[in-house]
C-alpha cells in the first residue's frame, strides 16, 4: 500500500521552525534569492526569543514569530505553535535546527507535511549531538539526512541523504563544521525535489514521481 507524503505544485508556502543560529535557514534564503527555489518563505518561527536566525529572517523581510517553549507544558506549547503556524497557511513546514520533538497529536492537528534536516545518516545516530555520536562511534562515514517528520525522534521517511567521510583524528566539532555546508545543500535540494515531484511512501521507502503538470 502506498501513501502520498507530498504533492503540491510549486511555488508553495514554506514555514521554517528554528531554535538557534539559523544557518540552514540562511541557505534557504540565499537559494530563494538566487532563484534556485521557487517557493515562498512565508514564516520563520522560533521557540527561543534570542535565536540568531530571527535576525536573518528579518533582514530578508520574512515574517517572524516567537512561541516560547520554556516553562510551558508540551501540550500548551504545541497548541500555540499550531495556531501560529496555521495563520500563515504553509504548505510545508521545515525544521531547521528546531530543538523540540513534536508529538503525533501536533502533527495530526497541523495537517501539513513537515521535514527535518538531521546531521547524520539516519537511522544511525538519531537525537542530540549526532556528529559527536558518529565520530565517537568510530564510523568512517557519516553525513546528513532530510526526512519527513513523524511522532518518533528522527524516525520518519527519508527523502535524501548526503555522505561525508570522517577523517582520522578530527574532532567532533571539526567534523560538524565540515558537514554544515552539506546540510545546507541538502535542505535546498530537498525543496527542489518537492517542487518537482510527488513523494509517495511505499513501506518505509520514499519514491519520487516526476510531475508533468506544467
Ligand atoms: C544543524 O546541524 C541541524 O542539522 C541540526 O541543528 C543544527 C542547526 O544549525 N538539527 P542552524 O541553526 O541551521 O545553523
Amino acid at each position: 500500500m502506498s501513501k502520498t507524503l507530498f504533492n503540491k505544485r510549486a511555488p508553495f508556502r514554506i514555514a521554517v521552525l528554528i531554535s538557534g543560529r539559523g544557518s540552514n535557514l540562511a541557505a534557504l534564503i540565499n537559494a530563494k534569492g538566487k532563484n534556485q527555489i521557487q517557493s515562498e518563505l512565508c514564516l520563520v518561527l522560533s521557540n527561543k526569543p534570542d535565536a540568531l536566525g530571527l535576525e536573518k529572517a528579518k533582514q530578508a523581510n520574512i515574517a517572524t514569530k516567537i512561541v516560547p517553549s520554556k516553562g510551558k507544558d508540551k501540550k500548551d506549547f504545541e497548541l500555540e505553535l499550531v495556531k501560529s503556524m496555521q495563520e500563515s497557511k504553509p504548505d510545508l513546514v521545515v525544521l531547521a535546527g528546531f530543538m523540540r520533538v513534536l508529538s503525533g497529536d501536533f502533527l495530526h492537528k497541523l495537517a501539513v507535511p513537515v521535514i527535518n534536516i538531521h546531521p547524520s545518516l539516519l537511522p544511525a545516530f538519531p537525537g542530540l549531538n549526532a556528529q559527536k555520536q558518529a565520530v565517537e562511534s568510530g564510523a568512517k562515514i557519516s553525513g546528513c539526512t532530510v526526512h519527513f517528520v513523524d511522532e518518533g525522534c528522527d524516525t520518519g521517511p527519508i527523502l535524501l541523504q548526503k555522505s561525508l567521510e570522517i577523517t582520522p583524528e578530527e574532532s567532533p566539532e571539526d567534523f560538524a563544521e565540515r558537514l554544515l555546508p552539506l546540510e545546507h545543500q541538502s535542505l535546498v535540494n530537498a525543496i527542489q525535489i518537492l517542487e518537482g515531484n510527488e513523494v509517495v511512501l511505499q513501506g518505509k521507502r520514499t519514491l519520487l514521481r516526476r510531475r508533468n503538470d506544467d
